[in-house]
């Protein structure tokens, strides 16, 4: 998410933005015409296919030089940024061309967070659309404070002031809502090149300068971070004589003999050298690629934060933060994802949803899930703290983004607001019986047993006759049902993905407790996602949790219906029912697999019990 330093300012980053039909393409083609960067064969092949499309005109269609990225969508393969260099005589350009489809919202999101500015494409027949609106919220969030307007296909409206003005009238509201803080905009006639490489007779009550000339001459300045702060990619230790950290100074510089903090912590050094494959440097700044070494001996690790030691980061490890949902599959508060942020990756939760926004009005809505493409105002919690800064101040170490821990895919992208203090005043408080003394003295060693499967599988009929077993060996457990806790410490909870989410969270939380007072755990939910258990699994220490799955088929248990609830799910009387319409993503590698359709139910027990206890006490 990092803005790279445009260190050289005669280099403008831009990004265009627009609806699919507003002639991106076309005034892209023709500013790559105009600057004279369009290759030959590419320049043949396009007065070819142009002359066939308009015999009869001398036009140069640029909406058919189909780019990179029409062919791959074409294709169906994934479509990223298509990042196109280009340079006038006074400035060069790199310009994240991203679709203009919905669905490709995370790729505009990437492309912004590398621009300087947006060129923000308006059809001047349609005004703005959706797709204006979403797309200058998008630019805005991940901190775009410059926008040219160009209110395209002009020809197409007769040239006519008053359209082209209702327009940009219309458009500096929305920027001022979004706090775009400038605004140049211009009439355009991107096909025939109107006031795209020069000025247009055709509008001559426009004064201004074309399109290429703004983006020559418009002054930009990419954020300027000045205390010095470098994320470890990693520590480069050839041999005993050489330990130096690696990484890319994402704020200020730093010079030899300068003291240092790692973040997060307190540890100080001063910097000895500065090392790059060109030799040593006396000094380096933002954007360069280097590796430190230090006076004395700190344990640093690839993620840590080499910060300034007068003016060091924040850290913090709970957040309010803004959200993009990229996830095919929704944002569900509580789940577990990674987080990573500079070089650290961290478990994080959304603990909660403040708002979801509209972005097409701004407006502020109340949500419980974030789908494909939104954006959320949310509360983040992380397992342990993190050197950071506000995106505000520092994109590098302000954006992070969520990756799915099943599938490793980024799933969203996120700007730091603000932290929240409320766990820094709370410690851990220690407590002389532990674990080991509460366990020593019942004579047994904690475990949970994690019971999961369908709804009528059989996890609490096997449970409890493994209890009673367990009992009679003078054993001390405690059975957790799913349908019992939904009584008291989970009756706020229903059946949709997030609430179930916060159900087995919350059970899990539970269980790691009753373990830790010593006891062995028979928790029985249907705990449908794998992402789940793998939390209420990680909460556990090594050997301590085994999952047990209860592996009924669906067509059995709707059989066997003990409850009748199969029946009326079936019969539409109850939504979100497991199996029905929700789905239950079975374990991959349980510690135990019990196949209930060819073993008894004491078979199964027994198997349980030889799994749990030593072979002497059974
Ligand atoms: S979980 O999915 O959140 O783990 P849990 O095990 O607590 O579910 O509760 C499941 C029990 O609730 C089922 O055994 C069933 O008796 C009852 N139930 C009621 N409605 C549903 C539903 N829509 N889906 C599944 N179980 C339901």
């Amino acid at each position: 998410m990092a803005i790279s330093e445009s260190s050289a300012r005669n280099l403008l980053r831009f990004i265009t933005c627009g609806s699919v039909d507003d002639g991106k393409s076309t005034l892209l083609g023709r500013l790559l015409y105009d600057t004279g960067m369009l290759p030959d064969d590419q320049l043949d092949a396009l007065r070819r296919d142009s002359h066939r499309q308009y015999p009869n005109g001398d036009v140069l269609d640029f909406s058919l030089l189909t780019d990179g990225l029409d062919a791959e969508r074409q294709q169906g393969i994934t479509i990223d940024v298509a990042y196109r260099y280009f340079r006038s005589a006074r400035r060069s350009f790199v310009v994240a061309d991203c679709p203009g489809h919905e669905q490709y919202t995370r790729n505009m999101a990437t492309g912004a967070s590398h621009a300087d500015l947006a060129v923000v494409l308006v059809d001047a027949r349609k005004g703005l659309l959706p797709q204006t609106r979403r797309h200058s919220y998008i630019c805005a969030l991940l901190g775009i404070r410059k926008v040219v307007l160009a209110v395209n296909k002009m020809d197409l409206v007769g040239y006519k002031q008053e359209t082209y003005e209702t327009i940009e009238a219309e458009y500096r509201v929305l920027a001022d809502q979004l706090g775009i803080t400038s605004v140049y905009a211009l009439p355009v006639a991107a096909l025939s090149g109107d006031n795209v490489g020069s000025c247009s007779a055709r509008m001559s009550w426009y004064g201004g300068p074309a399109l290429l000339e703004v983006l020559e001459t418009v002054s930009v300045q990419s954020q300027q971070v000045s205390e010095f702060r470098m994320p470890v990619q990693w520590v480069n230790r050839p041999d005993q004589s050489f330990r130096g950290y690696a990484g890319t100074i994402c704020g200020g510089r730093v010079k030899a003999g300068d003291e240092i903090v790692v973040q997060p912590g307190t540890s100080r050094a001063r910097v000895t050298r500065i090392v790059t494959a060109d030799g040593d440097l006396p000094e380096a700044h933002a954007g360069q690629a280097v590796t430190l070494t230090l006076d004395r001996e700190v344990d640093i690790s690839r993620g840590d934060v080499i910060a300034d030691a007068a003016r060091p980061t924040s850290e913090a490890d709970q957040f309010a933060a803004h959200v993009l949902w990229m996830g095919d599959e929704a944002l569900l508060p509580n789940r577990g994802y990674w987080l990573k942020i500079g070089t650290r990756i961290v478990n994080a939760r959304i603990t909660s949803i403040k708002h979801k926004v509209d972005v097409n009005t701004q407006a502020r809505l109340a949500a419980h899930r974030l789908d494909l493409n939104e954006v959320g105002y949310c509360n983040i919690d992380l397992d342990h703290p993190v050197a950071f800064e506000t995106y505000a101040a520092n994109h590098s170490l302000g954006g992070f983004i969520l990756i799915d821990r099943q599938t490793y895919a980024t799933v969203a992208c996120g700007m730091l607001d603000f932290a929240l203090h409320r766990a820094t005043n709370v410690h851990w408080q220690h407590v002389d019986v532990d674990k080991q003394a509460r366990a020593r003295s019942k004579g047994q060693q904690p475990r949970c047993l994690w019971f999961t499967g369908l709804s009528g599988a059989g996890k609490s009929t096997i449970a409890n006759l493994l209890e009673r077993r367990l009992g009679s060996l003078g054993y001390h457990t405690y059975l957790m049902d799913g349908d019992n806790l939904r009584h008291g410490l989970n009756r706020d909870l229903g059946f949709t993905a997030e609430a179930r989410v916060e159900n087995v969270r919350r059970v899990a939380e539970v269980a790691h407790l009753m373990v830790d007072a010593g006891l062995i755990v028979l928790v029985c939910v249907i705990s449908p996602f794998r992402s789940e258990r793998e939390f209420a699994r990680n909460l556990f220490a090594d050997g301590e949790f085994l999952e047990v799955f209860v592996d009924t088929s669906l067509e059995e248990c709707e059989r066997r219906d003990p409850k009748g609830l199969y029946r009326k799910a079936r019969a539409g009387e109850i939504s979100n029912f497991t199996g029905i319409d929700s789905p239950y993503e079975a374990p991959e590698t349980p510690e135990v697999h019990l196949h209930t359709g060819d073993r008894g139910l004491e078979n199964m027990v027994e198997q349980l019990v030889e799994r749990l206890l030593p072979s002497e006490s059974h």
